[in-house]
């Protein structure tokens, strides 16, 4: 069956990348940039490593950097406020996961009128959002290459998940030299998403053998340098492999989809306000526990990716290996061990099942899962 890819239409990576967004900038035509930003990566010089080439090629700008943790509708309204009042015609986002979801939003409440809430879910906007240069600074969420953005809708308590192809980026920037600085902690919980996007996105229902090369590699690299960008984060070699891995799954799982580890890591995140990489990485041994019996043989293929021997072994065996790689990279790089220790409430689990059945990525996981299967899951990963 026919089905349309989306990628962004520029990609630029390796070390150095973000001198190489100047003649692409220069190619689009634009006036002046909206920077969207966080206040973290102002502090610890990040975001002026950038500024400095854009000074450098007098490029005007304007700089919004209120972007929240999870980002709220509040927060991408007053970044198009902030917009509007800079007279600004493209954004330039730079973070991760948080300052590209807000640049998205803002870019496409550019083009699209009313408010963000009317666009949750796929594909719902006429017009296709101003520029966007997003330059990430994790490995990684990979929102710099997805069609896909989430923002926390505070009234709801929810986080929505829009996938439309109107929010792509203009131009995806990954360069290894602005995540150097980032900490321990987090490299290990965008580390673990972009593990957690490999592993649903290979299995998902929506996988197809195109999405299934970018996963399968992602899954290789990603789980090859993880520990190392960890342990020493000053390893350029590794964070760039890091930047290429979550990347590559990026194009995988925005074209394919993901399953119930994100459907139910969301509710968490927007419940209460916990880290998506850190609440996926918990989940992810447990979900893909409930749903080998749905996929084949891809566990052996996981496994293998993984590094994993696996000769002379059952394919029960195999199944079992595999999982166990993914529970022991996560505790290597020292992600809790269970929901309760984060501060999950178990009391909330009939809620959060119900929320996380009615999300976008419900419809792609491998096997459908009933209220008791997800209320299940979370109480064995608690
Ligand atoms: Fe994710």
């Amino acid at each position: 069956m026919a089905k349309t890819y989306y990628f962004p239409p520029i990609v630029i990576m390796g070390p150095g990348a973000i001198e190489l967004i100047v003649p692409e900038i220069l190619r689009m035509n634009v006036k002046k940039a909206l920077v969207v930003t966080d206040k973290v990566l102002i502090k610890a010089g990040v975001v002026q490593m950038v500024l400095d080439v854009l000074d450098g090629a007098k490029f005007p700008y304007a700089l919004f950097s209120e972007v929240k943790p999870n980002p709220t509708v509040t927060n991408v309204n007053a970044g198009y406020q902030a917009l509007l009042d800079n007279e600004c015609d493209y954004v330039i986002s730079i973070g991760g996961g948080s300052p590209q979801d807000t640049g998205k939003g803002v870019a496409i409440l550019a083009t699209n009128p009313g408010d963000l809430r009317d666009y949750e879910g796929v594909g719902k906007t006429a017009n296709k959002a101003i520029p966007i240069v997003a330059i990430n600074t994790t490995a990684g969420t990979a929102s710099e290459a997805t069609i896909n953005y989430v923002i926390t809708d505070e009234e709801r308590k929810l986080k929505m998940v829009i996938a439309d192809p109107n929010s792509i980026a203009t131009v995806a920037v990954n360069d290894p030299v602005l995540m150097i600085k980032m900490p321990a902690s987090l490299t290990a919980a965008t580390g673990m998403d972009a593990l957690t996007h490999a592993v649903e996105g290979y299995t998902t229902a929506g996988a197809t053998p195109f999405t299934d090369l970018f996963n399968l590699e992602a899954i290789k690299v990603i789980s090859a340098s993880l520990r190392t960008a960890v342990s020493d984060g000053d390893d350029l070699d590794v964070r760039d492999q890091m930047a290429y891995g979550q990347f590559v799954t990026g194009m995988g799982f925005s074209n394919g989809g993901l399953g119930i580890v994100h459907s139910m890591a969301h509710q968490l995140g927007g419940f209460y306000d916990l880290p998506h990489g850190v609440c996926n990485a918990i989940l992810l041994p447990y979900v893909v526990q409930y749903n080998a019996e749905a996929v084949g043989d891809r566990l052996k293929a996981i496994a293998v990716a993984m590094g994993v021997d696996i000769s002379r072994r059952e394919p029960r065996e195999i199944n079992i290996m595999a999982i166990d790689a993914i529970k022991k990279l996560s505790r290597d790089v020292g992600i809790p061990a269970g929901l309760k220790e984060i501060g999950v409430k178990e009391a909330d689990f009939s809620v959060l099942a119900d929320m996380a059945l009615a999300d976008i990525c419900t419809g792609g996981n491998p096997k459908c899962p009933t209220k008791e299967d997800v209320t299940a899951i979370y109480k064995a990963a608690f």
